[in-house]
C-alpha cells in the first residue's frame, strides 16, 4: 500500500471528522492528493470513508489499528523473553507464507508476525480465510525445535488450547473448541487455526502457527464465510474489541504453550482440550474427500486424533485428512 494512503488510514482510524485541509498539511502533499489517497485507501481496502461537505472526511466505523510497541508493552513478562520480534505489517499474501519465507531464510525461532489484511489468507485443507483490512487478527508464529517433524502432530491441539486460553483471558467466555482446533463459540466459527510444519526427517523442525479470529466483521465482509460465524465483539459485547490487548494475550499463550510442549508434548494439554470440546457426545458426519462417515463423536485419543463411534464401531481419524460436520441442533 503506498505510503500516503497508509498515513491517511491511521489519521482517519479514530472516527473522527478530518478536514481535507488539516489530512493535506499533516502529511504534506496537496488537498486533491488527500482526496485520491482516501479513494484509493477507501477502494482498495475495503473501509468505508464518509465525505462530509465541505468539512472532510471521516470513518464509517473507527480502526483499531495494529500497533507493535503497544502489544509488546501488553504482553506478560515471561513472553517478552520468550518472543524474537513483533512484526505488524499492513498488507501481506499469508501471515503463514510470510513467516515460512523468513524461516527459510533464517529468521529466529519465536518471531511474530501480524497483519492488518491477507490478500491470500489461508484455511486448513486448502480453504481460502477471509481477511478483510482492520478488523480482524491474523498472526502467525515462528517455533523452532530440535525433533522431528513426525513428533509435532499433536501441536495443533495443543495450539487451540492455547488460543482458547488467550481468548478466556482477553475476556472471552464461552469459548470451546471443534476438533482438531477451530474456535467455536455457540456453534459459531469464532477463529481457525493452520499449523504449517517442515523440518528435517530426523529434526531439527520449525513450525509456523497460524490464528485467524474473527474480531469485527460486517455481515458483507462475512458474507463469503462457508459456515455459520461469529465475532469477538458479540463475544464479548462491544462495538470495537481492544485488537492489540487480545493479540497480546495470544502471544502470551501460544509461546508458553509451544514452550511447553516442546517439553511435555500433547500429554500436557490433553485434559484441558477434554474440556474445551464443544461437541463431544454429539452426532457428526467425518468428511474424507467424497466418503460421509456418520456417528457419535467420542472425544479425542492420547493421540489427538478423533474417535467416532460410528454403526460399525470406534473409528480413529488424524487430523489434516478430514474434516468434521457437527450434525447436532443448533
Ligand atoms: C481454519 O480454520 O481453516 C484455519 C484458519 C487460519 C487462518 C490464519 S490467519 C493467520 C494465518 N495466515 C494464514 O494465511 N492463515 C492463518
Amino acid at each position: 500500500m503506498p505510503a500516503t494512503q497508509r498515513a491517511v488510514v491511521r489519521l482517519l482510524a479514530d472516527g473522527g471528522l478530518h478536514s481535507g485541509e488539516a489530512l493535506a498539511a499533516a502529511l504534506g502533499v496537496s488537498r486533491a492528493a488527500v482526496w485520491k489517497a482516501v479513494q484509493r485507501a477507501a477502494a482498495g481496502l475495503g473501509i468505508e470513508v464518509e465525505a462530509v461537505r465541505g468539512q472532510g472526511y471521516r470513518l464509517a466505523r473507527p480502526l483499531v489499528l495494529l500497533d507493535t510497541d503497544a502489544i509488546a508493552a501488553s504482553l506478560d513478562a515471561e513472553a517478552r523473553r520468550r518472543i524474537a520480534a513483533i512484526e505488524v505489517l499492513d498488507d501481506i499474501d499469508s501471515t503463514n507464507s510470510h513467516l515460512l519465507r523468513a524461516a527459510a531464510n533464517g529468521a529466529a525461532s519465536g518471531l511474530v508476525c501480524l497483519a492488518e489484511r491477507q490478500r491470500a489468507g489461508r484455511g486448513r485443507l486448502g480453504r481460502p480465510w477471509v481477511s478483510p483490512y482492520g478488523g480482524n487478527l491474523y498472526l502467525s508464529m515462528l517455533w523452532r525445535y530440535p525433533l522431528p517433524p513426525a513428533a509435532l502432530g499433536g501441536l495443533s491441539l495443543a495450539a487451540g488450547v492455547a488460543v482458547a486460553r488467550g481468548l478466556a483471558a482477553a475476556g472471552a467466555e464461552g469459548v470451546g473448541l471443534k476438533w482438531p482446533n477451530d474456535l467455536h463459540w455457540r456453534r459459531r466459527k469464532l477463529g481457525g487455526l493452520l499449523i504449517e510444519v517442515a523440518g528435517e526427517v530426523q529434526g531439527p523442525s520449525q513450525v509456523v502457527v497460524g490464528v485467524g479470529v474473527n474480531l469485527a466483521l460486517t455481515a458483507g465482509q462475512g458474507a463469503g464465510i462457508d459456515q455459520p460465524w461469529v465475532d469477538l465483539a458479540e463475544v464479548l459485547g462491544v462495538t470495537t474489541p481492544p485488537r492489540n490487548l487480545v493479540a497480546a494475550r495470544l502471544v502470551d499463550a501460544l509461546s508458553a504453550a509451544l514452550v511447553q510442549f516442546g517439553c511435555d508434548g500433547l500429554g500436557a494439554f490433553l485434559d484441558d482440550w477434554r474440556a474445551l470440546d464443544a461437541y463431544r457426545g454429539e452426532p457428526a458426519e467425518i468428511i474424507d474427500g467424497d466418503r460421509r462417515i456418520g456417528g457419535v463423536l467420542a472425544g479425542i485419543d492420547a493421540g489427538g486424533a478423533l474417535l467416532l463411534d460410528s454403526a460399525g464401531g470406534r473409528r480413529t481419524f488424524a487430523a489434516g485428512e478430514v474434516s468434521l460436520r457437527p450434525l447436532g441442533a443448533g
